[in-house]
Formats: structure tokens, sequence, C-alpha cells
């Protein structure tokens, strides 16, 4: 949810680098987008739209050598995407200009007590009231560094606020429950709300804690807690590199992360597998101190995620429930000292889950984060991390996440159940190669390109198969925009049926041949007897195919890692269907990669 960069320096200028920054950044929002330049007056630059309105309304002449700088990429939450509501806000008498990410709680009474005081407002966001209220301890006699500070202290909420003030190389920053990261480059220190904003220019970071302030200047940084002692900070090396962070020739960073998943499932099962043993080793999960029943908590793709882990928990023993994050309170989930609360969440940042694991922490649960980025909010909020090593993700539809969580909650259930079977461990090593067939075979192509003017798409799967069948459809609506449901195949005739037709298309996931897979043949016939059409995804073990028009396979495995290839091909059907209906697949209307309000 909206992303900050900043920079002071003198390698380059801070223009060419706060938009450099801003585009890695878009996944977080792109409503509009801005810059404000400390030059050494302030020049703010912004625009209502993605970042190329901000880039062709810029004046050539404003792309020189400024020494410092703040950007923002914006998802609306207090005024619609316009230029007055975009970021930066300034001050009156435009002595100072911030960037906020988050929510700021006591706006309303903020922007109140300054109104009385005779401010007026430009914008309708709550981010508005941060400059005003610098301005007015400065007109106190305070300093930059003393006016940031104490206007900080009146504001509650959640934030990530960057700012730069007229005359001063500095960039000063405070964070509290958003995220902030600090890149230390060789003439030059970045922060962002995530490290690929500066990823080309350096890889040593230092993560900024929940109250901490920065300060920002062309020889240092200084980072101080809340009562402005000097914090001793880590300095992080980032593993990778910022080819990562690019589109590799594919149309769109969806396509590449799809395509990238035999590669992330490989690297988070490196070391993980114990072939003799059938065991798997989780670096100090063993240690974890617990006692079942384990809370899942996660949102969206996440979530599907989640629900995935929780049967397989059961299936192992373990009794295991996954929660929408935002809908679990500690109080109606009573958690003890010895429960453990597992928040899935692919970016570590989203509100909903650090709430859930904030009220999970102070119920003295123990508390484990599956999280895709190191050094994010989840990862330092928990009690333990299992990193699921998914490499960056830019596109704002999970996919090679969700794969890679599957597997890391496969590894955490075997491990947490000791649930041994060399089985597992042989079929959990060949889920990269599987992935990879189906993506060197998929017809997902042909299956958009005939059904991409459907009325709706329905995604049908039992067991483990129906968090991929609420997966499948949730891809499809996020990027297609086009009305599409997932249901546990039972389910179906308890009323959905009601909604099927020749320009429905049912997506039935099928695997195997036992039980499980004969109710969901079931359901197909009930379907197919009503004209329309069925698209099987199976391994073609069972006959499955005799009753659907189109098949999309799978290469067989048990019904756990089929969870995974399914998906796959879930995937790509949903990607071409947003491509041949010319979406814009990487940034869907409305939506942002990471949620950080509630
Ligand atoms: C959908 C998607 C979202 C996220 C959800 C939680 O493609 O990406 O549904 O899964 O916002 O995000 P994380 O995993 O970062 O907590």
């Amino acid at each position: 949810m909206c992303g900050i960069v900043g920079y002071v320096g003198t390698d380059q200028g801070a223009t060419d680098v706060l938009l450099e920054g801003l585009s890695q950044l878009e996944y977080r929002g792109y409503d509009s987008a801005g810059v404000a330049l400390a030059d050494p007056s302030i020049e703010v630059h912004k625009k209502a739209g993605e970042l190329s309105s901000l880039e062709s309304a810029l004046p050539e002449s404003q792309l020189g050598d400024e020494p410092a700088g703040i950007g923002h990429t914006r998802w609306s939450t207090h005024g619609a995407p316009s230029d007055a509501n975009a970021h930066p806000h300034t001050d009156e008498l435009e002595r100072v200009a911030v960037v906020h990410n988050g929510i700021i709680g006591n706006y309303q009474e903020l922007r109140d007590e300054l109104t009385t005081a005779g401010i007026e407002f430009d914008s309708e966001t709550d981010t508005e009231v941060i400059p005003h209220l610098i301005g007015s301890f400065l007109e106190q006699g305070q300093t930059n560094a003393e006016a940031f500070r104490s206007a900080i202290d009146r504001v509650e909420g959640s934030y990530a606020i960057a700012a730069v003030f007229e005359g001063d190389e500095t960039v000063y920053a405070a964070r509290n429950e958003s995220p902030l990261v600090l890149g230390l480059g060789e003439n030059g220190y970045y922060l962002a709300s995530d490290v690929p904003a500066f990823i080309e220019y350096t890889d040593r970071v230092i993560y900024l804690d929940d109250g901490e302030f920065a300060r920002l200047t062309p020889d240092r940084v200084v980072v101080t807690d809340d009562t402005g002692d000097v914090v001793d900070t880590t300095i992080e090396t980032i593993a990778w590199d910022s080819e990562e962070t690019g589109k590799s020739g594919y149309d769109h960073y969806m396509l590449k992360e799809i395509h990238e998943q035999p590669t992330a499932l490989r690297q988070c099962l490196r070391g993980r597998l114990e072939e003799l043993s059938g065991g798997v080793s989780l670096e100090n999960i063993d240690e974890m101190d617990w006692n079942p029943p384990i809370r899942l908590v996660a949102c969206g793709t996440s979530y599907h995620a989640a629900a995935f882990a929780a049967r397989l928990f059961r299936d192992w023993g373990v009794p295991a429930q996954a929660f929408l994050a935002s809908e679990f309170t500690a109080t109606e989930i009573p958690l003890s000292a010895d429960s453990l609360v597992v928040g899935v969440t692919q970016s570590g940042e989203t509100a909903d889950t650090m709430r859930a694991l904030r009220e999970a922490n102070r119920a003295g649960s123990t508390t484990l984060a599956v999280t895709n980025v190191v050094g994010s909010s989840a990862a330092r909020t928990c009690d333990e991390v299992l990193y699921i090593r998914a490499g960056p993700e830019i596109g704002v539809a999970a996919t090679k996440t969700f794969a890679s969580q599957q597997v890391a909650l496969m590894l955490l259930a075997a491990e947490l159940s000791n649930h041994r079977s060399r089985e597992l461990i042989r079929e959990l090593r060949t889920v990269p190669d599987q992935v990879q067939a189906v993506l060197d075979n998929s017809r997902a192509k042909e299956i958009a390109t005939e059904y991409r003017n459907a009325d709706a798409y329905f995604f049908i799967g039992r067991k483990h198969h129906r968090p991929v069948a609420l997966e499948g459809a949730l891809k499809m609506k996020e990027i297609t925009y086009k009305h599409a449901e997932g249901f546990a195949a039972g389910e179906l005739k308890h009323g959905p049926l009601a909604l099927v037709s020749e320009k429905t298309p049912v997506f039935a996931v099928v695997t195997g041949d036992g039980p499980i897979a004969e109710k969901t043949i079931g359901n197909v016939k009930e379907v197919e007897a009503r004209d329309t059409p069925v698209i099987a995804v199976t391994d073609g073990v069972s006959d499955v195919g005799r009753y659907a028009d189109h098949v999309l396979e799978v290469p067989p495995s048990t019904g756990i890692t089929s969870a995974i290839t399914a998906n796959v091909q879930l995937q790509l059907v949903s990607y071409w269907v947003a491509n041949e209906l010319g979406r814009s697949i990487d940034k869907p209307r409305h939506l942002a990669k990471s949620v950080t309000v509630e």
C-alpha cells in the first residue's frame, strides 16, 4: 500500500534515482505518483495516474543533479486519486515536503486542530496533517530534526514517513508498523518501502524497527529510537541481484514469475529434505515451544495456502485451522501461552495478518512467520521465521509465492507432525520438475482463447484441491475483472449449480482414481448434463476426461503435490484470458501487492 523512496548522495541526481525506485515499487500502488527535491528550495512534482504520467509531466530541466529527494507511488485510502491528493504534501510555506505509507488514525483530530489554527488544506489525505504539524513546530523555532520528531510524536497509527526540508541535504524518516528499509551505497544513501527500489545501487541494508527514526545525509546515516538515543543497527546483505527484478524478456512480470516456479521451489527445498530418514529439517523450527491446535492466519492467496496446510496438518494428526486474518481475534479464539499461531504472508507486511500476529504475541503464544521477505515486519514480530525463498515477486497477483508457500507449509506440516515418509521426500524432490513439465506442455493458452468471453468462470475441487479451486477463482477475478468463483466440489449442487450455463466454463481439479476423485467426477457429470463446458485439470488416472470438453494435464502424483501443479495450470489460464482481454496484468485496477491497511 503505497511505496516510498528517498535518496541523498553525490553519485547521481536524486530525480533519476527516485523515478527508477518508484518504477520498482509501483506494485505497491499506482493511483498517482510524485517526487519532492531539495534543491535547495523544495520542488514538488506530482500527478494522478501511473508513474508514466508523472514522468511525462516532469520538466526536462528538472532532471539535473539534485542532492536529495523523496518520492511516492500511491494506493488511495483518504481521497480519490487526483493531482491534489498525490504525495508529496507540503506545509503552507513549502519549507518541508512529506511522503507517507499507512494510515494516520488521529488525522481528523489533528486536521481540526490545524484548521482552527488557520491552516488551509490542499488535499483530502490524512498525510497532509504531517507537513502542517512540522511547519507549526518550525514556527516555534525548532530545528528541522526537532520539528520532524515533534510532529511524529503527535501522530497515531501506522506509518512509514519520509521528509525533506528546504536548504537541507537530509532525508528524515520514521517508521511504525509500515515497512522502511535503508540502503547504504558507496556515495549515497537510500530509503524505501522495499529493497527492489534501490537494489540496483546497493545490497547493504538496514531495516528500521517500529518507533525508530533515521537521518540520511550525504556522508552518513543515523538511526535513533523513540527517545532520541542512537541505535546500534545491523547491516544486512540482500542475496538477490538487480537482474531478478527485471522482466527477462517476458511481456509481464506475472508470466515471468509463473515460469520461475521450478527455480523458486528448488530454492525453497534446498537443504531441507532428509532423503534417508524421510524427514525434513527446518532451521530453528524443531526447537519451537508449542502445543496443538495450530492456528494459521492469512489473507487472500496466502489464506488459500494456509487452508491447504491446515488440511495437511490434520491429515497427519495435528489439529489445525486456517483463519482469515481479518476475522481472527484473540478474544474469540482463546490463545494460551503454549498456542502456536502461524502467519502466512508473502510480503510480511499485511496489516490484517500483522494485527493477528501481534494479538497472538500479546497473549503469550508462540508465533511463526511463513514469509518471503527477509527482515519484514512479520519476520521481526514473530518468535520464529520460515522463509519460503521464492525470490522477488513484482506482479501484484501472487503466483510463485503461492507455490513456495504450499511447499514450505508442506515441510512445516511434515516437521511439526513428525511425519516421516521417503515417498513424500521423493515426491517433493520432483515437484520442481513436475511444474516444469506443466509449463512446457500446457494447453492453457488455447483454452483461454476459447473461453475468453465467458460470462463467469467456476472452479471446483475437493479436500486438498478445494484451496486450489478458491485460488484459481481469485487469480481469474483479480487479473481479468471477470466473475469467478471457487467451490468445494460437493457444494456445487447446494446452490451454485443454478448459475451454470453454456457460458460459464467449470474447471474441475480431479487427480487419482479413489473415492474423492469419484465424487468430483459425479459433480462434473452434473455440470456436463446442463450443457456447461468442463475443463478437467487431471493427471489422467481416472476417466474424468470422458466427461470433460478439455483436459489440462498434470503429472501423476499423490493428491498433495498435484495441488501445486494443478494450480500452475489455472494460473496460466487466468494469465492468458487476461492477456486476450488486454488487461493490466501486473497492476490490476484497484489492487496493490502489499496491503498495509486493515
Ligand atoms: C492475490 C494476492 C493477495 C495476497 C494478500 C495477502 O494474488 O496476492 O490476495 O495474497 O493480499 O498478502 P500477503 O501474502 O503479502 O500477506
